[in-house]
């Protein structure tokens, strides 16, 4: 008992991975340390990470953030902008952000010098400072916002090479068309400026948040090279599960980490819903079959909850496309299902609504068609795990009744 209270977890389900689990990515990153590098030369870069929800956007930047402070002498701000809707807040967290994550206490006292003017204090424990929150002190700020990523420049410039800026979670702020111009005039600005400054401007988001930029700013498309994460192979999920276990000394026997690496489907998201459950479930540090499928069951349950749940159930109200879900969710685990076969078996009430239901299941990432005319499968197994334990409960109830 005592070991299990004392044992942790190394899987971070829902947080954006540490440093030390990092797995994979070795395009991507050499990709983006490239971007450092040329950064770092003088000519500054503007990049775009892009994938669906929980594929791994912030952890990848973090890593380019961590590799461009340690590796390259950059100093940098990774600001998470979830909920943020004027520029002016924008602006405030971006400098609060820099401030946060400066480890160089004399730089963070040079730099605390030069911008003394919007310091209200600094927070307790040295490092981190109470920026103003006062409109038109941020709107003075944020109408010299060049001038002013520069002077941060100027400032460090003796023993740092350049600067890496990260907007991340970028819902809310692409809503409003100013923040399109925004980006437009900056990096203009930038490219004209008649010295080089060396930043690194970086934007995280899902698909849609791009095209919500191009919408109200069609420059924005070719500003961005776009850096797109897509499921991790099976070789780099094998690498996930077998590093992060070997790390909190667990060993899994491949017929377990098979399961592992199928069900949860190069999903990092998933990935560690699965590694957390199972490494809860195991007693006895080596991971076997049993294990597994009990730490799947559970992961399967979790991941209802946390993301089908509201992601889907509550979007699809109607008991008809419930119903159906539940039909497709007892296909046999993994296999795909045909649209016409479906149809012919299910009732006329539900035959109708049938086409608009696979169209708002692959929309919500639920479902995808596969190769073949008319076949569609699940996007990954857990969610098809998760269904059918759903629709074998709903029946269970029904027959209670
Ligand atoms: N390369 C990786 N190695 C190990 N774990 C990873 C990796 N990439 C992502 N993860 C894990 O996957 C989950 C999702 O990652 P992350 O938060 O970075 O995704 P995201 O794309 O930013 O998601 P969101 O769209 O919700 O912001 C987290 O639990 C994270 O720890
Ligand atoms: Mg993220």
């Amino acid at each position: 008992m005592a070991n299990l209270v004392t044992k942790e977890s190394p899987f971070s389900p829902g947080k954006p991975v540490s440093v030390e689990y990092f797995v994979a990515r070795s395009e991507e990153i050499q990709r983006l340390d490239r971007a450092v590098k040329q950064t770092k030369g003088g000519s500054n870069q503007n990049l775009f990470i892009m994938g669906e929800r929980g594929i791994g956007k912030s952890s990848l930047a973090g890593i380019i953030h961590y590799l461009a402070e340690k590796e390259h002498d950059f100093i940098g701000s990774h600001c998470y902008l979830g909920g943020v809707r004027t520029l002016e807040t924008m602006t405030r967290v971006i400098f609060q952000r820099l401030f946060q994550e400066l480890t160089d206490k004399s730089l963070f006292e040079k730099l605390r010098e030069v911008f003394g003017q919007y310091i209200r204090g600094v927070t307790l424990f040295g490092f981190g400072v109470d920026f103003t929150k006062n409109e038109s002190e941020l709107l003075t700020l944020l109408e010299n916002f060049q001038p002013a990523v520069r002077k941060v420049y100027d400032t460090v410039k003796d023993t740092k090479k350049g600067l890496v800026l990260i907007l991340d979670d970028l819902n809310g702020i692409t809503t409003i068309p100013e923040f399109s111009e925004f980006l437009k005039s900056f990096v203009d600005e930038l490219a004209t400026a008649r010295d080089s400054l060396p930043l690194l401007l970086i934007l995280v988001g899902i698909p849609e948040r791009r095209d919500d930029l191009i919408k109200h700013q069609p420059s924005v498309a070719r500003i961005f090279d776009i850096i797109e994460l897509r499921p991790m192979s099976e070789a780099e999920s094998q690498e996930f599960f077998t590093n992060t276990f070997d790390k909190q000394g667990m060993s899994i026997e491949p017929e377990a980490l098979s399961l592992m690496v199928r069900l949860s489907g190069g999903f990092p998201m998933l990935m560690h819903e699965v590694g957390d459950a199972i490494f809860w479930k195991d007693g006895d540090g080596n991971i076997d079959k049993h294990d597994a499928k009990e730490g799947l069951l559970q992961a399967a349950e979790i991941v209802g909850m946390k993301y089908l749940d509201r992601q889907v159930y509550r979007a699809l109200r109607s008991d008809t496309y419930r119903s159906i879900l539940r039909k497709i969710g007892k296909v046999p685990l993994g296999a795909t299902f045909q649209r016409k076969e479906v149809r012919a078996k299910i009732p006329e009430k539900e035959r109708k609504g049938f086409d608009n239901f696979l169209t708002r299941m692959k929309k919500l990432g639920v479902i995808c068609e596969t190769e073949i005319l008319g076949e569609y499968r699940f996007i990954n197994e857990l969610y098809h795990l998760s269904i059918r334990l759903e629709a074998f409960k709903a029946e269970k109830e029904r027959v209670r009744k």
